[in-house]
């Protein structure tokens, strides 16, 4: 046993946290989930994999059954201590929380936020701007079992209240958007949800609870697709929900149910990851408005969607409410054809071309986001460039795009 538990009533708070001075995020991501009675006081929870836990009588076994096996050895689906210090660490970024589920994806945790709440004949409001494959459950899965879907426009604000009906049971919410990054107001858009007993689920992973409180902001259900920043190297996929106390014995139920176990090696490599997460924020977020600073002053470059710049959609609600920026973004070339944009990126040698994000690597993807809207299509002079910004030096990047540049000029001319 540790001899300096760092939770040392056992109940969650921390020995260092006090009403009057509650410790920085900088500080929570070190000492969050790391319980010694978990791990005999070694830093970081080993990989405990199980799928059969033994007991010594029939008398034990039974009594495993009784009660609340919630953090308690069961049964291998229920986990270990691996995957409750990292479930536990990111209630903890989320102060107020009831608790967190981990699953296999962040796909896998969307699909069981949403069926925490959705029964056949409720409808679903779903921001236009979600991330492609939460469209397609909502059209697909959703659809099957009876729900229908509306989509808004990411800029409704409060206006959300209209579209609040009868049947209306949750409203999705992505800030920013993916792709085109407008920033939602998270705040007007749950009071509007709870003034109608509607329940609100965000898809927080752009900004992680370190750059915007999901929870403090009115959110009921968070989910994080901790394969981008909590993991952090591109070697892990993994997902969250982490919800309010109310809604947080529903979620538990819904996703013991589904049966979803996210692999203790997985767990492993995100809490090893969420140790250095702020740190790695800290510089995606500098490199990342540093290039995108630049493109903005380029000729061939139409338009650069980040929140963090004025002519972002909802960049004035990004200085109201989040902490800071991450290290993704688009730009909007000025005209010219698929072809010049693919000239643009299959040249760059320090950008890899691929999927995913918020690894130390830096990536470039064409994307086309009219292909995934149906309300809040914006009028865009060319093809798009979504930039994930690692931890490379930003001058190298910026010397990288700037050959990029000179290619697609090229092939546009
Ligand atoms: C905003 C957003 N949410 C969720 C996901 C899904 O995460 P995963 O790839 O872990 O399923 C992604 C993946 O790119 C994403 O960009």
């Amino acid at each position: 046993m540790g001899r300096r538990p760092l939770d040392a009533k056992g109940d969650g708070s921390r020995v260092s946290d006090t009403p009057d001075r509650p410790v920085s995020d900088a500080t929570r991501v070190v000492t969050a989930g790391r319980r010694p009675e978990w791990t005999n006081g070694i830093v970081n929870p080993p990989v405990w994999r199980a799928s059969t836990i033994l007991y010594d009588t029939v008398a034990d076994l039974r009594a495993g059954l009784a009660g609340d096996s919630h953090h308690r050895l069961f049964y291998g689906r229920r986990g270990t201590p691996t995957q409750w210090s990292l479930a536990d660490a990111l209630t903890e970024l989320e102060p107020g929380a009831g608790g967190t589920i981990l699953y296999p994806s962040g796909v896998a945790a969307v699909a069981a936020a949403l069926l925490t709440v959705l029964s056949p004949g409720d409808e679903l409001l779903l921001v236009d701007s979600a991330y492609d494959p939460t469209r397609a459950m909502a059209d697909g899965l959703l659809r099957r079992m009876g729900v229908t879907t509306r989509y808004y426009d990411p800029l409704i604000g409060g206006g959300i209240a209209e579209l609040i009906a009868e049947r209306t049971r949750a409203i999705f919410l992505e800030s920013p958007g993916s792709l085109t990054f407008e920033v939602q107001d998270v705040p007007a858009i749950a009071a509007a949800a709870r003034a109608r007993g509607c329940v609100t689920i965000l898809d927080n992973t752009w900004a992680t609870p370190l750059h915007f409180r999901a929870l403090e902001h009115g959110i009921d259900l968070s989910v994080l697709a901790c394969t981008k920043y909590v993991v952090g190297h591109s070697d892990a996929m993994l997902g969250s929900v982490t919800a309010t106390p109310e809604l947080w014995p529903r979620l538990l139920s819904t996703s013991r149910q589904l049966g979803q176990v996210a692999s203790p090696d997985d767990c492993w490599l995100a809490s090893r990851g969420l140790r250095t997460m702020a740190i790695r924020l800290k510089q995606h977020e500098a490199s990342a408005l540093r290039i995108a600073q630049w493109l903005a002053t380029r000729p061939e470059v139409a338009e650069v969607l980040h929140p963090a710049l004025p002519a972002c959609p909802g960049h004035e609600l990004w200085r109201r409410d989040f902490t800071g920026a991450s290290g993704l973004f688009s730009f909007v070339l000025n005209g010219g054809t698929d072809a010049a944009r693919s000239a643009l990126i299959d040249g760059l040698a320090l950008f890899g071309i691929g999927y995913s994000w918020g690894g130390f690597e830096s990536l470039a993807l064409p994307v086309d986001p009219h292909r995934h809207r149906s309300v809040a299509k914006r009028p865009q002079a060319g093809p798009m460039v979504r930039l994930q910004i690692g931890l490379e030096d930003p001058a190298d990047l910026i010397a990288d795009l700037e050959a990029g540049l000179d290619r697609w000029r090229r092939a546009t001319d």
